[in-house]
């Protein structure tokens, strides 16, 4: 059967904004955070503590997180490496993530490093935060397919997985980055994960509605076991440093279909949808959920 409980883990703040062409001010996104707290969002991923050059959009982090202080939801952030590490702690972060990749082509694009090298340079980050008793995920792209690699073998993927769950980390987070899975791919990797012994209760999934099939890949996982699901309100996003790449699944069409199945996210989605469609005008673009738009009328 479908687990009774579902976590959602929004990441338009995040993934979100990183990607959208329209420079949004820091109290919009403090505003926005807000807002998806008091729509009944719990874990809310606020930003990255990455290279200003190479995600100008989130080079405010500094500034955001105060202003998120106080807040009654887990705040994770991203760290590329040990200095981002150091900014986030700085600020009393208490839950981070790094960012792999499945194949060689993305971790050069997104990390200027070989596969390998980024594991390398992940490594002090997730240790140093695990003995400071912080939460770390662990973000995995590509896993389904690459821009410019095409499909990405089930084995190559289920590696780094390894790797990334022998370093440390608590959970991961399945990216199918470019939109291109389909069911039978989701199952077919987790289940050689849970072959090769990663638990599914470790297990997270990040799909994107390039080809409409985010939400039959959610059911695939659900169908498996998985009860974390990434999804961005309003589906912002896509990702700066991959081509196609286009929004993440949207958090409104995930409750909708949630909803229907009788499985509790605490997600009030008249706000979520009310918030979604004040963000498209401060974006000045309408969201691309069809959940939005049927439920606002756009
Ligand atoms: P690099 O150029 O190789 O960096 O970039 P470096 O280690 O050689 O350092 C160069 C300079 O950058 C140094 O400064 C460092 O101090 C500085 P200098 O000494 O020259 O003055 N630097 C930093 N400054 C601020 N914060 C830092 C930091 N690190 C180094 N953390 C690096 C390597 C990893 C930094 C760079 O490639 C980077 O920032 N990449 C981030 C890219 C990114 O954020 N991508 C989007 C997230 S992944 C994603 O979206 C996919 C996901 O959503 C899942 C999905 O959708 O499927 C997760
Ligand atoms: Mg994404």
């Amino acid at each position: 059967g479908l687990p009774t409980r579902i976590r959602i883990h929004e990441v338009g703040a995040r993934d979100g904004l990183q990607n959208e062409q329209v420079a949004v001010g820091t109290e919009v996104k403090a505003e926005f955070v807000h807002r998806l707290a008091e729509a009944g969002l719990t874990t809310i991923e606020a930003t990255s503590f990455v290279h200003p050059k190479w995600v100008p959009q989130l080079a405010d982090a500094e500034q955001l997180l105060p202003l998120l202080s106080g807040l009654p939801v887990e705040l994770p952030v991203l760290v590329p490496n040990e200095r981002g590490l150091d900014r986030a702690l700085a600020l009393g972060a208490t839950r981070v993530a790094v960012f792999a990749s499945a194949t060689e082509s993305f971790a050069k694009a997104n990390l200027n490093r070989t596969v390998d090298e980024s594991l390398a340079m992940f490594h002090p980050v997730v240790e140093r935060a695990k003995a400071d008793g912080v939460h770390v995920r662990g973000y995995l792209s590509m896993c389904f397919g690459d821009p410019w690699e095409g499909a990405v073998p089930v084995p190559q993927v289920v590696r780094v997985c390894r790797a990334l769950i022998d370093m440390g980390c608590d959970e991961l987070s399945l990216g199918d980055t470019i939109g291109v899975a389909t069911p039978g791919h989701v199952r077919a990797l987790l289940t050689a994960l849970g072959e090769q012994g990663v638990p599914t209760s470790s297990l997270g999934v990040h799909f994107h509605d390039t080809y409409g099939q985010a939400l039959a890949n959610t059911l695939a996982a659900l169908e498996h076991g998985v009860t974390t699901v990434d999804a961005s309100a309003g589906g912002l996003g896509g990702c700066p440093f991959a081509k196609s790449a286009t929004g993440n699944l949207a958090t409104e069409d995930l409750v909708w279909m949630l909803r229907g199945l009788g499985i509790d996210t605490g997600v009030d989605l008249g706000r979520l949808t009310a918030t979604s469609v004040w963000m498209a005008d401060r974006l000045g673009r309408p969201s691309p959920s069809r959940t939005v738009r049927a439920l606002s009328h756009q």
